[in-house]
């Protein structure tokens, strides 16, 4: 079962910017990539450092802390990363960005 919320206009997205979002207490972070948005938790997996701190470059985001790497896309290391970043689901629709933080995405 899905739960879309409205996170913001697409256009309130920077390029490669790391925007953190509350979606009914999950805090998350949303990065636009060209036409790719990503969305996923605020907290790095290695040390509950916020992931809003950290760079991205095209679909690879990179926490600021210990530089783990990982594919946003899929949400696997593409570095030394020890633990896959959970990825939320993300839709466009009317110009508009809407989450699903009930559900994580699975390419099993
Ligand atoms: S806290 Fe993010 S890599 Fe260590």
């Amino acid at each position: 079962m899905s739960d879309w919320k409205r996170v913001c206009a697409i256009g309130d997205l920077v390029d490669k910017d790391l925007k953190e979002f509350d979606i009914d207490g999950t805090r998350i972070v949303v990065t636009r990539s060209g036409a790719d948005v990503f969305a996923y938790p605020l907290r790095c997996p290695h040390m509950d450092e916020p992931l809003s701190s950290g760079m991205c470059d095209g679909a690879t985001v990179t926490c600021s802390f210990h530089l783990w790497q990982w594919d946003l896309r899929t949400g696997e290391s593409t570095g030394e990363a020890e633990i896959d970043l959970l990825i939320y689901p993300t839709k466009q629709e009317d110009g508009a960005l809407f989450v699903d933080v009930s559900n994580v995405l699975s390419y099993d």
